[in-house]
């Protein structure tokens, strides 16, 4: 059985893959699990390039699999920004209550139809002996006028999706697993893992 490391910290994502890839003939393991401890600079210039970075950086410490994501919020009108430094954005120690009132300051009078945004999420699988393989989803929205909801985490409360007529962050896990930019790659990723496994 092939085994997959999730190259994350985040408890959250690695229960969603683990819970997606449940079919899928492999063990799905964390970096802390087998003892790999490293950091990645991602100074990659779009989402693919900083998780090809990452899983390709990792895969030479094992024989197995490297699963390893990265993504962020674009906003149109701030020019697509945060985009590939969502984390590092006004300050890595500032809360989110008040990186998400930040933006809200920035976009104060902005018409709706000009507060459009997206998540997006890249996700790069990398072995020794394999070629790469890459996926990326997207899940497209706006910026609402107030911070909504208690779920999710990050830019979740400002990042509405017109067809709820709300935040991600006023979503269930499920609802948002099911339509997000991460359970998008993800899903693209398992199928070409797949492809991959049974050749
Ligand atoms: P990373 O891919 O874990 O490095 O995440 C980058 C950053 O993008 C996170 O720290 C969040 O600020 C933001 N982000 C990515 N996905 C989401 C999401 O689903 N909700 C809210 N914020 C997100």
């Amino acid at each position: 059985m092939r085994t997959i490391i999730v190259a994350t910290q985040n408890e959250g994502k690695v229960k969603e893959i683990k819970k997606m890839m449940e079919d899928l003939k492999v063990e799905v393991k964390t970096m802390g699990e087998v003892g790999i401890d490293i950091d990645i600079e991602e100074n990659g210039k779009t989402f693919v390039e900083n998780a090809i970075i990452k899983a390709e950086t990792l895969k030479e410490y094992t024989d197995a699999i490297i699963l390893a994501d990265d993504s962020g919020l674009e906003i149109d009108y701030l020019n697509k920004e945060p985009g590939v430094y969502s984390a590092r954005y006004l300050g890595k120690d500032t809360s989110y209550v008040v990186k998400n009132q930040m933006i809200l300051d920035k976009l104060k009078g902005v018409p709706k139809e000009k507060r459009t945004a997206r998540f997006v999420c890249a996700m790069a699988a990398a072995a020794r002996n394999l070629p790469t393989l890459t996926t990326q989803g997207t899940i497209e929205g706006y910026i609402g006028y107030e911070a909504k909801g208690t779920n999710g985490f990050g830019y979740d409360p400002i990042f509405y999706v017109e067809a709820f007529n709300t935040s991600t962050a006023d979503m269930s896990s499920e609802l948002k697993n099911e339509i997000s930019h991460r359970g998008n790659a993800l899903r693209q990723m398992k199928e070409k893992l797949k492809e991959l496994l049974e050749a």
